[in-house]
């Protein structure tokens, strides 16, 4: 159902992404991993047109969506919806609002100037929150919300658009452990029960481990693991956070030198 084929992103002279290839060949929950820098939002901005590939194509139900322009670019805009770390909610509006928001794409610009929506639209967006557990703050504006119940607003809002696929951007990466568990049973959840590919970057090991049926590793850009969690062992975490042979001198100065791999390493190494 998708295919992505030598995805390449260039910003001058660095490659932010390089010849990435996949494919999605059922629906399927997918984790991205990688360190800092690594190409993952490029990569998700990519497939959703957000920013345009310097080559590659990406194949959906047979088409190529990065040739996609005007209402055809936007109609992929909505099948493949994006969430992101910092929710991108409209602050002051109320949260049925927001949620409506996601209807943007097929709606009318002066409908969506006056706010007109039609009831069977407010409708779904009330059991959209309700199925999400935050039917109860449905009235309230987003910023009156916890960064859980904003992030669980902005799937609300994704799935308002019905979209066959789900992109996000590190969904969890400004949350508590508690929130960044509820949201990502959510999103486990929309899967499971909608079948929607859900495409995640995730900032731990753990996490990808834990919900997704499949793993990709990303350095520099590259492609350089693509499997299942168990197959996601402590020698192929190395070679994702590029610790590699660093790793090996002594734990203090590659704790100093990295200590955002090393944390991700130790949290492998105690997991496998
Ligand atoms: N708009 C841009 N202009 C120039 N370079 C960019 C732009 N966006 C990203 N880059 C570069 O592309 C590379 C990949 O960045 P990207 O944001 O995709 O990484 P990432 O894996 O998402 O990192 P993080 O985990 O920090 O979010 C980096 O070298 C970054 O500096
Ligand atoms: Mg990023």
């Amino acid at each position: 159902m998708l295919t992505v084929e030598h995805l390449t992103k260039r910003f001058g002279a660095n490659t932010a992404v390089d010849r990435a290839s996949f494919t999605v060949d059922r629906p399927m929950m997918i984790g991205i991993i990688g360190r800092s820098g690594a190409g993952k939002s490029t990569f998700l901005r990519m497939m959703n047109r957000l920013t345009d590939a310097t080559e590659g194509r990406l194949l959906f139900e047979g088409r190529d969506v990065l040739q996609l322009k005007g209402a055809e670019k936007r109609g992929w805009q909505s099948d493949c919806a994006m969430i992101f770390q910092q929710f991108n909610l409209v602050p002051r509006m109320d949260v049925v609002s927001n949620v409506l928001h996601g209807t943007l794409a097929r709606r009318g610009t002066l409908a969506t100037m006056f706010n007109l929506y039609p009831r069977e639209d407010i409708h779904r967006a009330i059991d959209i929150l309700e199925r999400l557990g935050i039917a109860a703050h449905a009235a309230k504006r987003a910023e009156a919300l916890s960064g859980g119940q904003q992030q669980r607003v902005a799937i609300a809002r994704a799935l308002m658009q019905d979209p066959k696929v789900i992109l996000a951007d590190e969904p969890i990466a400004s949350l508590d452990p508690m929130n960044a568990q509820l949201v990502m049973d959510s999103l486990r959840r929309i899967h499971d029960e909608d079948g929607r590919t859900v495409i995640a970057n995730l900032h731990t090991l753990d996490t990808a481990r834990r919900y997704c049926d499949r793993v990709i590793g990303m350095r520099d850009g590259r492609i350089v693991f693509d499997g299942t969690p168990a197959q996601l062992t402590t020698g192929v975490a190395r070679d994702i956070y590029g610790a590699g042979a660093d790793f090996s001198e002594n734990a203090t100065s590659t704790e100093i030198r990295d200590p955002v791999a090393t944390a991700i390493i130790r949290a492998a190494e105690v997991a496998v």
